[in-house]
């Protein structure tokens, strides 16, 4: 029986994927750990070797789940470069650096599941390509990330009003910076703003909270208004129009107008 069949039996498969990869490095690194303590003469010469192989391990069990290539990679090379990290003399203040990074930008994923990637540039250029033309039209990103979409379109099609917001401190500062003035950023939550104040609302989220987005869309937005998400559909309700695009991570731009 294939690995991600046999789990659709267990809890486990319910787990959202990286809880589910990072996890799987607990137990194979507690492994290590026992082996090192048992055997401590052995360990320093094996432990490259141990190392390498907890790597492989994982690899092959994130296979086995069916997780996406990317987070395989992920597992792959997690703990052969922690192990490497560790053998350079790398001053703390780095890691202290990495981690504020981290939590400055994508720490609120752990509770939106919705963590940082950005629009490619071929999307940019569909939607400044399909977007209704009329002077004013207001448009927002919904979770605004590092600005990408709302610079792209303040270039292509300034004909529009750009509005973003952005959860994550560092985000929202990084894309205030990146648009001075072109684009209105607030700091905070998409789930505060009135969608009735807009023409047009784009939001390239994850499939977590597409249930919510809809039924907060359904009650705010005006009759004729256009609601587009980046790739992920909402459940139950086909989009009016559908733009499917050759960028490598093969985008779709999912469109409703407003009944
Ligand atoms: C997938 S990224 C997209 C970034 C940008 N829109 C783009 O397309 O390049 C999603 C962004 O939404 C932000 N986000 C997630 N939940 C949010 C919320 N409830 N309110 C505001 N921003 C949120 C995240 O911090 C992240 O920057």
């Amino acid at each position: 029986m294939a690995g991600a069949e046999a789990l659709t039996r267990l809890p486990l498969r319910r787990m959202p994927p990286a809880l589910l990869a990072l996890g799987l490095h607990v137990p194979l690194w507690g492994g290590l750990l026992v082996i090192c303590l048992a055997v401590p003469s052995g360990c320093e010469r094996s432990l490259p070797w141990l190392v390498l192989a907890e790597g492989l391990l994982a690899w092959g069990l994130s296979r086995w789940l069916g997780l996406p290539g990317w987070w395989q990679v992920i597992n792959l090379l997690f703990f052969p470069l922690l192990w490497l990290l560790g053998r350079n003399d790398i001053a703390p203040v780095w890691y202290l650096a990495g981690f504020l990074t981290l939590a400055l930008t994508s720490l609120g994923s752990v509770f939106t599941r919705v963590p940082l990637f950005l629009t490619s540039q071929r999307v940019i250029e569909a939607l400044a390509q399909h977007l209704p033309a009329g002077p004013g039209l207001r448009l927002i990103d919904l979770g605004c990330g590092l600005g990408g979409p709302l610079a792209g379109l303040a270039r292509l099609r300034p004909d529009l009003l750009l509005h973003g917001v952005e959860a994550a401190p560092l985000n929202w500062l990084l894309s205030r910076l990146r648009l001075d003035g072109r684009a209105r950023i607030r700091l905070g939550s998409l789930w505060d703003e009135d969608l009735s104040r807009y023409d047009i609302v784009y939001a390239y989220l994850s499939p977590a909270p597409m249930n919510r987005l809809w039924e907060q869309a359904r009650r705010q937005m005006r009759p004729g208004s256009l609601l587009i998400s980046n790739s992920f559909e909402i459940p139950g309700v086909p989009p009016d129009e559908v733009i499917e695009l050759d960028d490598p991570i093969r985008s779709r731009l999912l469109l409703w107008r407003m009944p």
